[in-house]
């Protein structure tokens, strides 16, 4: 199959080489002219992804009018450029491609999820799915045995996906849940922040697992009460990707979150990471949601005072562990 893998970042990066490997004919955009020429050149992503030599099957180019001639568009941008990529796309996509999305994040200022963007700016012109759940670009790139969900209001379309991305070390689900994947892609961003902040200030593993079942309680609120399915966040795209980026060094919101526990301010993390902290835009985003559907959200809440009001880490944490008394869940007391 020929496809257009939109964004060479890490992600993009890690599955334009897995899906040459699948066999397919992969094109590779890139937004910025020297991280074209730096690719075609060294055949590797070392920014991003160093390690993982472009596979046969793996092409790169700085034209995006490529994608007209894929029957598959992976984009893989920031979510902060979804909407202006989509854009970009939107004058060479017709009505038999399928495009899937494989960014994280809601917008900012609208609070939509990322393939309702692309859907408004390609005005449905084609199918639009989802690629999600625990994996690091970095272990994707090794070939580490990864499961994964595929979701689109089209069952043809993750069906596709599904058969397209899946090897004997990617396994892909799929699901129709798309609201539920979506957020919970989303939301584990914020709360890897969270977990980063735990391990900064040094705290220890009850208080880590404790943030993360609450952080999980606080998801499935928002998240049933925007639409999405209870069991999709106990699956791959909420639980499984909590734990993935709550625990791993190679997540950048949880290196975020721990110089934010270390003391480092707000405004200073995404320079010292270097690269995109998806985690900040989400926060925002999820405040936004949750007032609007008026849903409780106490970590979030808490990590955006640290993310935005300069709180510190340490009140935020007492914050916490002095809210009311709660029961964990529904009872049959009175
Ligand atoms: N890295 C991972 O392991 C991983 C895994 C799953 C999902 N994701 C998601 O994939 C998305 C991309 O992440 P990444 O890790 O590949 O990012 P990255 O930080 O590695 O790369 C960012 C890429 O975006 C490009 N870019 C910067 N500004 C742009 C703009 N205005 N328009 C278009 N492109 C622009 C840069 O040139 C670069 O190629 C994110 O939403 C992330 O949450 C990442």
């Amino acid at each position: 199959m020929k496809i257009a893998v939109i964004g060479s970042g890490g992600w993009g990066t890690a599955l334009a080489a897995m899906l040459a490997k699948n066999g397919n004919e992969v094109i590779m955009w890139s937004f910025e002219h020297a991280e074209y020429e730096r690719l075609k050149n060294d055949r590797e992503n070392r920014a991003f992804l160093p390690g993982v030599l472009f596979p046969e099957g793996l092409e790169c180019t700085e034209d995006i009018s490529v994608a007209k001639d894929a029957e598959l568009i992976v984009m893989a941008v920031p979510s902060f450029a979804v909407r202006s990529t989509a854009a970009k796309l939107s004058p060479y996509i017709s009505e038999n491609q399928i495009i899937v999305n494989v960014a994280k994040g809601i917008e900012k200022g609208t609070s939509k999820r990322l393939s309702e963007i692309i859907e408004e700016e390609i005005e449905s012109k084609c199918d639009v799915a989802v690629l999600s759940g625990p994996s690091h670009a970095e272990e994707v790139g090794r070939g580490v045995p990864t499961a994964i969900i595929a979701t689109s209001r089209s069952q043809k379309a993750a069906e596709t996906v599904q058969n397209v991305f899946m090897n004997d070390k990617f396994r892909v689900y799929i699901t129709d849940d798309i609201i539920g994947v979506e957020l919970g892609a989303a939301l584990k961003n914020v709360m890897a922040l969270a977990a980063g902040i735990c391990d900064g200030l040094g705290l220890g593993d009850n208080s880590k697992a404790a943030l993360m079942t609450r952080g999980l309680a606080e998801t499935v609120r928002l998240g049933t009460a925007l639409g999405g399915k209870q069991e999709t966040f106990a699956g791959l795209a909420g639980l499984g990707d909590l734990i993935v980026t709550c625990m791993s060094m190679h997540s950048r919101n949880r290196r975020a979150g721990i110089l934010l526990g270390q003391g480092v301010s707000a405004e200073k993390v995404p320079e010292k990471i270097g690269g995109v902290v998806e985690g900040y835009f989400a926060t925002q985003s999820a405040m936004q949601l949750a007032k609007k559907v008026g849903i409780e959200m106490p970590i979030t809440e808490q990590v955006a005072k640290v993310l935005f009001e300069g709180a510190d880490p340490r009140n935020a944490l007492d914050a916490l562990m002095t809210r009311d008394k709660k029961k964990e869940s529904g009872t049959a007391w009175s």
